[in-house]
Parts: C-alpha cells; structure tokens; sequence
C-alpha cells in the first residue's frame, strides 16, 4: 500500500496520532540550554504541554541535538500512552542528504514502534526541502518481507506521515512530495529486484520486471533474448551464460524528452542473477550474497523509473547485460578464447571474472549510441572492498571534468564514492599471449584492472566512468537513508544528480 504524505503548517503534538517525531537543530538547542532556559524556542510551546519535562529529560540525558542524536519521550495525554521522539540535526541548516537521513531514520522509528502512522515535524526552513524528505520515508521504511509468513510477517505497515511545518510552506510542496516518493519507491524497486532470490529473479524475469516498469513508466525497451544476443555478436555475454540452463537477456531502456534533448547518458549495468564462479567456482562460505550480483542492472530499471518521474531535459538509455554464471558441461572454460561485440577477441582466465566480460559487450553496444557520458555501475572486484570498505564505491573516470563532476554528485546525492586511478603501468597485466586481450590480471590492483579490461571497450568515447559497487551494493551494517539489511540501491541517487545537475556542467 502507498504511503500517504501530506505537509502543512504545525507546531509540535498538534496534529499528531501516537508517534511525534521532531527534528531538532543544535545550536539553538545548546544556546537556550546553557541559559537554563529548556530547549530551543521550536519546542518551548511542546515543552510547556508536557509540563516541563521534555527540557528536564533531555537534560538529564545531555541532549544538545547534535547530529543523530536521539532523545525518546513517553507521555500520557487524552486517555493515551504517547511517544516523542527527538532527532538531532547537528547545527544545521540540513542538506538535501541530511534532511533524506532524518526522514529516513524517523520512518525506520515509526517501523519499529509498529506505527501505521506519524507526524514529523520540521525544523524552521526545513520545510524547502520536501522533496528529499519524502524520499527519505520511502527509503527508510523500506523493508523486504514478502516471503516471511506466519508470526514474522509485519503486522503494521506505515499507511500515513503527517509533515508539520514551522515556516511557510513551498506553492509546489504536493509536487515536491510526490516527485520525492516516486524517487524513493524507483530506488525500492531498485532493492527489490537485487533482494530478490536467484530462483526468482534470473535473466528472463530481471527482464519482464523491467518491461512492466517501462510499461507503467512510459519509457520504451527493446529487450534481446539469446537467440538476438548471438545474432548481434554479443558472445562475450553468451560465453557466461552459457553454463545455465537461464537464457541470458540484453535490456536496452530509454527516455527520450519531448523538447530537443540537450545531453545523452548511456548507463549500464551488470546483470548476473547468480554468481557461482562458474568452472572457476567460489567457496561455498557467503556464496549466497552473489544474489546481488545484479545490483549494478537493478540500479538501471530503478533509475529509469526515477528518470520517468523526473521527465529532465536530457536523453537517457539504461543498457543491461543479465547473465547468470553456472558450470556445467556447456559453461565457458579456462583458456577458451572468445570474440566481443566490438570485435576483440579476449582470453578467459579465470571464469569468475564474468562481470567485466558481460560489460564488454554492453560497452561496445552502448558506445555505438554515442553518448555524451558513458556510464556502467557493477558489483565487478572483491578487490575494490579490499582497497576501501564495504560501503564505499570505488569509480574510474577518463578525465577529471567528468570525475570531479561525478564525485560532486555523489557528495550531494550523501553516497560515498572515492576516485580510483586508470594506472597505464597495470596494462601489462591484461596483455595477452594468445588473444586481443586477457581477462583478469594478477594478484595486486584488482579493481584497476578490472577498469583498465572495460576501458578496452568504450572506444573513443570521452567522458567514461566505471563505478564499482561491490561493497555498497548490500550491506549487514545499516546506517544513514539506509535502516534495512541487504539492497542498498546505492548509485541511483548519485546518477539522478549527474542527470539532473548535467545543466550546469
Ligand atoms: N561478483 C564478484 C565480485 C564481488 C565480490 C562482488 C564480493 C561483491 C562482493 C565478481 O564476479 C568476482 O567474482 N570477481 C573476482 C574477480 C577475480 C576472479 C579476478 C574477485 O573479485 O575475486
Ligand atoms: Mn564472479
Ligand atoms: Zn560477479
């Protein structure tokens, strides 16, 4: 069932059911606290309500509402057992990423109180920032519980989020809301389809999910079976598909603006449903995580949606090779030599590597659309958690106006992504004895060359980023917009910045 939004002009417990959630900013906080005085002038009318013991509580617990802090309030009012929950927002004002996280966090308070229903209210000028806050409900309440039945399927879903604002509310503020719960929920689907198991989710399915979301969403698809896929020479995403009896698929999605489009973006996204390793198979320990080796193609049909709902004035194609990596007696090998979409023959090494194989194919279909910005997103290395964690993506890019732009993107969109250098000294690495080009280098700098083996494939396009989303993808450590296990969809938001920021480039 949808969420219901809706914002207005409210002071504190005014409006609220059972549950109040209130931002709170620090430095008026700690101002009036040190003058003995309560809380902030925000919550002297709320403090008075409850006879003073709000300001005596949060000092008893030291609240000064610095950044995440959390100050929860039980009380009696109308026949009923109340709660106040108090977030701080540190010195504020809040960021569009600051403001996601506090919603985020205040619908994660709301899952866990077995609340259908919240009141949140805003800080004063907060209530500019509506859209990132309804992003931040949908995020934050997400959770993916279809399959539990019985005892540990929830009883209560959030139904309905009361926005009380302090200031004067924006003109557009339904549309804002609106626009940010369409953007929360594409990143949901992005999460669904990547929480997904690999029974349920294969090739063919990854590709009917797709058409239904460009269905709803008025986007055309074109989608290749494998019967296509060998047609057009894509032998690359045959070889890795090869050991399964799933078909692999090639979704090709776009939207296309109605006035003359100022800038294209082509995004790819590495669809293996499943990954064992193939003939080169993985050890049996966590193999299960490899359900989200598609996280990179979710993060496509996620963000086509939220491209749909945005309508910007530019063209976008989000390109997906889905694959799912088997052995078997018809599986690639070892030592086999394949030819790509583009023409190169490449030399397999190692049947684990298939992610940077499938991509080359998408790289070669997606440079012939000659795109202004070529950009692919793949839980492609372990390597690249080695060199810097688990919820940190690592990106490649062929020029610093890109690359600075890109990171600027990140940083706004609050997702964190660190540059990692195209070194020219590994190219040795992927030089091969027998072919164009082998498949994997050695031991040291995975995650570059890796980069450097895709880069092989994007011909002369200029503005090329690769960003590897191994860590982040998933996570068993929540935090920030983030409140539940598994699928992150971590990249959209970073990508619907570019998009949306591509006007000031
Ligand atoms: N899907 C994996 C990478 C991965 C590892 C993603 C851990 C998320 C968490 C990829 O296909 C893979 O197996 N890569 C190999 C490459 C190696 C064989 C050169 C790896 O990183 O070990
Ligand atoms: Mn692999
Ligand atoms: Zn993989």
């Amino acid at each position: 069932m949808p969420i219901k939004i809706a914002a207005k002009v409210a002071a504190p417990l005014t409006l609220s059911p059972d549950l109040s959630i209130i931002g709170v900013y620090a430095q008026r906080a700690a101002k009036n606290a040190s003058k003995k005085e309560g809380l902030s002038p925000q919550l002297a009318s709320t403090d008075r309500e409850l006879k003073g013991a709000l300001s005596a509580h949060a000092l008893r617990e030291e609240f000064t509402a610095k950044k995440d802090q959390v100050l929860t309030l039980s009380y009696f009012a109308q026949g009923k057992i109340r709660k106040l929950i108090l977030i701080g927002l540190g010195e504020g004002p809040a960021t569009a990423a600051e403001a996601r996280t506090f919603a985020g966090r205040a619908a994660r308070f709301a899952n866990n109180e077995k609340a259908s229903s919240f009141a949140l209210y805003l800080p004063p000028g907060l209530e500019a920032r509506l859209r990132p806050l309804a992003e931040g409900v949908e995020l934050g309440a997400y959770r993916f519980a279809k399959y539990f039945t019985g005892d540990r399927r929830p009883k209560v879903e959030l139904a309905e989020v009361q926005i009380g604002a302090a200031g004067k509310l924006p003109t557009d503020s339904k549309k804002q809301i609106d626009l940010g719960q369409a953007i929360g929920r594409a990143v949901n689907l992005s999460r669904d389809l990547s929480n997904e198991p690999p029974n349920v989710i294969y090739p063919a399915t990854l590709a009917s999910t797709a058409e239904k979301m460009a269905k709803a969403s008025g986007l055309k698809i074109q989608v290749f079976d494998h019967k296509e896929i060998l047609r057009r020479g894509m032998l690359l995403i045959d070889a890795v598909g090869r050991g399964s009896v799933r078909d692999p698929r090639f979704i090709h999605i776009s939207y296309v603006p109605r006035t003359k489009a100022k800038k294209k973006f082509v995004f790819v996204g590495k669809g293996v449903t499943f990954d064992t390793g193939g003939i080169s198979i993985k050890p049996a320990a966590g193999m299960q995580e490899m359900k989200h080796d598609m996280s990179g193609a979710a993060n496509i049909v996620g963000l086509m949606a939220a491209v749909a709902a945005i309508k910007p004035d530019v063209e976008v194609h989000g390109l997906i090779a889905a694959a799912e990596n088997m052995p078997d007696g018809n599986a690639y090998r070892p030592g086999d030599i394949w030819k790509s979409l583009d023409g190169k023959t490449v030399e397999i090494v190692n049947t684990d590597a298939e992610g940077r194989l499938i991509l080359a194919d998408a790289l070669a279909y997606g440079r012939a659309l000659k795109p202004d910005y070529l950009i692919d997103n793949a839980t492609l290395t372990g390597a690249c958690l080695v060199a810097l964690g688990a919820s940190c993506t690592g990106f490649y890019a062929t020029n610093d106006t890109i690359g600075d732009q890109f990171s600027k993107a990140a940083g706004l969109a609050g997702e964190t992504m660190w540059r990692m250098p195209l070194l020219e000294d590994l190219r040795d690495q992927i030089r091969s004895d027998v072919a164009d080009v082998k498949q994997t280098g050695d031991r040291y700098g995975g995650s570059i060359t890796a980069a450097l083996f895709l880069r092989e494939f994007i011909g002369d396009t200029k503005n090329w980023i690769h960003a590897d989303i191994a860590g982040p993808a998933a996570t068993d450590r929540p935090s920030g917009w983030t409140q539940a296990k598994g699928a992150t969809g971590h990249g959209v938001l970073t990508f619907l910045e570019l998009i949306e920021s591509s006007g000031h480039f």
